[in-house]
C-alpha cells in the first residue's frame, strides 16, 4: 500500500505536526507500506519531503520544521485518478497512485475539516475523521455546543468576539465574571495550549484576552475545573463496530500553573504523565462511556483523544482532539501502549481502518 504521510501545516502547531510525522515515519511497518512523505510549508506549499525521521525529532532547542524545497506536489487531476505528481528541478514525474493519505497534522488548516474537505474533493481516502468531525473538534465553542447537545457535563464558558464585547461590554463583563476565578481563556480554534492563558486576577483579563484573539477571532472563557486531568484514547471501529476506547492516561501538574506548551513539548519539570491513571473499574467505565458518547457525539472516525476531568461531580469533558499529538511518547500511543497495542501495531490499524 502506498500512503502519503501529510504534515507540517499552516497552523501554531506546525512543529508539533512536524514531530508527529518524525514518529510515524520511525515506525511505520515498511514491510507493509511505502511512505511518500509530503510536507507542507507554513505559506501552505506542498513539497515533497525526506524519509528521515531523524530529521524530524523534537528538539526543544530547534523545533522542527517543513522548509520549501522548492519542489510541488499535486493532487490528482480528477476523482477518476489517484495518480500524485512532483515537480522539480529535473521537471515533472509521477509518484505513482496512493492508495490513503494519513493527514497527520494539528490544529487549523490540517484538523479542522479544510485538509479533509479537500482530500474528498479529489477523491483520495484517507485516515482520520472527517469533514465534520474534523471541523467540530477544531473549534472549542462547537465542541462544547455539541457535547451539551448529548447530555455531557461540560465547563461552564462564555463565548466572546472582539464585536460582541464592543456592542456591550458590561453584558459581557458580567457574564464572565458571573463564572467565578480562576478562568481560562482560550482561542476557539488552536491546539497544544497556544494562546491560552490562566486568568486569577480579572485585572489580567485583558492581556489575556489579546493573546487568546491574536489566534483566533473567537475566544471562550472557561471556567476552571477542580479535578484530576485525565486523557482516553479512541480508535474507530472497523465495519461498523463500536470505537474502541483505552485505558486513561492522567496529567500530574505539580510545579506549574496548568499543562501548557512548554509542559507537553519541551520537557520542563512540574508536570508528569501517568499512564494507566490509578482509577477504579468502575470509573475507567464510566470515563471509557463518557469518551465513546463524545466522540459518537461529534461524528468522529479514526481517531480521537478524548480530554477529561474528574470532579467529585462526576466526569466533564474539555475536548475531543481529532488529531491528537502522536510522537511515540504523546499520550495517545501511550495509552494504546498501556491497553497491549504497540505504536507500530497502532499506525498500521489506523491506516487500515482509514482504508476500510
Ligand atoms: N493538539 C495537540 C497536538 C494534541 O491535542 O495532542
Ligand atoms: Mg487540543
Amino acid at each position: 500500500r502506498r500512503v502519503v504521510l501529510l504534515f507540517g501545516g499552516r497552523s501554531s502547531e506546525h512543529s508539533i505536526s512536524c514531530a508527529t510525522a518524525g514518529g510515524v515515519l520511525g515506525a511505520i511497518d515498511r514491510s507493509r507500506f511505502e511512505v511518500i512523505p509530503v510536507g507542507i510549508t507554513r505559506d501552505g506549499a506542498f513539497v515533497l519531503e525526506q524519509d528521515d525521521p531523524a530529521r524530524f525529532a523534537l528538539d526543544p532547542a530547534s523545533l522542527p520544521e517543513v522548509v520549501d524545497n522548492g519542489t510541488r506536489v499535486s493532487w490528482p487531476e480528477s476523482a477518476a485518478s489517484r495518480e500524485l505528481r512532483v515537480t522539480d528541478g529535473s521537471g515533472e514525474r509521477s509518484l505513482g497512485d496512493v492508495d490513503v493519505v494519513f493527514p497527520i497534522l494539528h490544529g487549523r488548516f490540517g484538523e479542522d475539516g479544510t485538509v479533509q474537505g479537500l482530500l474528498e474533493l479529489v477523491g483520495l481516502p484517507y485516515v482520520g475523521n472527517g469533514v465534520l468531525a474534523s471541523a467540530i473538534g477544531m473549534d472549542k465553542h462547537v465542541t462544547k455546543t455539541v457535547l451539551e447537545g448529548t447530555g455531557l457535563e461540560v465547563a461552564p464558558w462564555v463565548t466572546l468576539t472582539r464585536a460582541a464585547l464592543a456592542a456591550d461590554p458590561e453584558l459581557w463583563t458580567r457574564r464572565v465574571h458571573s463564572l467565578g476565578l480562576p478562568v481560562f481563556v482560550k482561542p476557539s480554534r488552536a491546539g497544544s495550549s497556544v494562546g491560552v492563558t490562566k486568568v486569577a486576577d480579572w485585572a489580567e483579563l485583558d492581556a489575556a484576552l489579546d493573546v487568546a484573539f491574536a489566534e483566533d477571532r473567537t475566544v471562550l472563557v472557561e471556567q476552571a475545573v477542580v479535578g484530576r486531568e485525565l486523557e482516553v484514547a479512541v480508535l474507530g471501529g472497523r465495519d461498523g463496530e463500536a470505537p474502541r476506547v483505552s485505558v486513561a492516561g492522567e496529567i500530574l501538574v505539580t510545579g506549574r500553573e496548568f499543562y501548557d506548551f512548554e509542559a507537553k513539548y519541551l520537557d520542563v519539570p512540574g508536570v508528569e504523565l501517568v499512564c494507566p491513571a490509578e482509577l477504579g473499574d468502575g470509573e475507567l467505565f464510566e470515563l471509557q462511556r463518557v469518551a465513546r458518547r463524545a466522540f459518537e457525539g461529534i461524528g468522529g472516525e479514526g481517531l480521537a483523544r478524548v480530554d477529561v476531568f474528574l470532579t467529585d461531580a462526576g466526569f466533564v469533558v474539555n475536548e475531543v482532539n481529532t488529531m491528537p499529538g502522536f510522537t511515540p511518547i504523546s499520550m495517545f500511543p501511550t495509552c494504546w501502549l498501556r491497553s497491549g497495542l504497540a505504536y507500530p501495531e497502532l499506525i498500521t490499524e489506523l491506516i487500515e481502518v482509514g482504508f476500510a
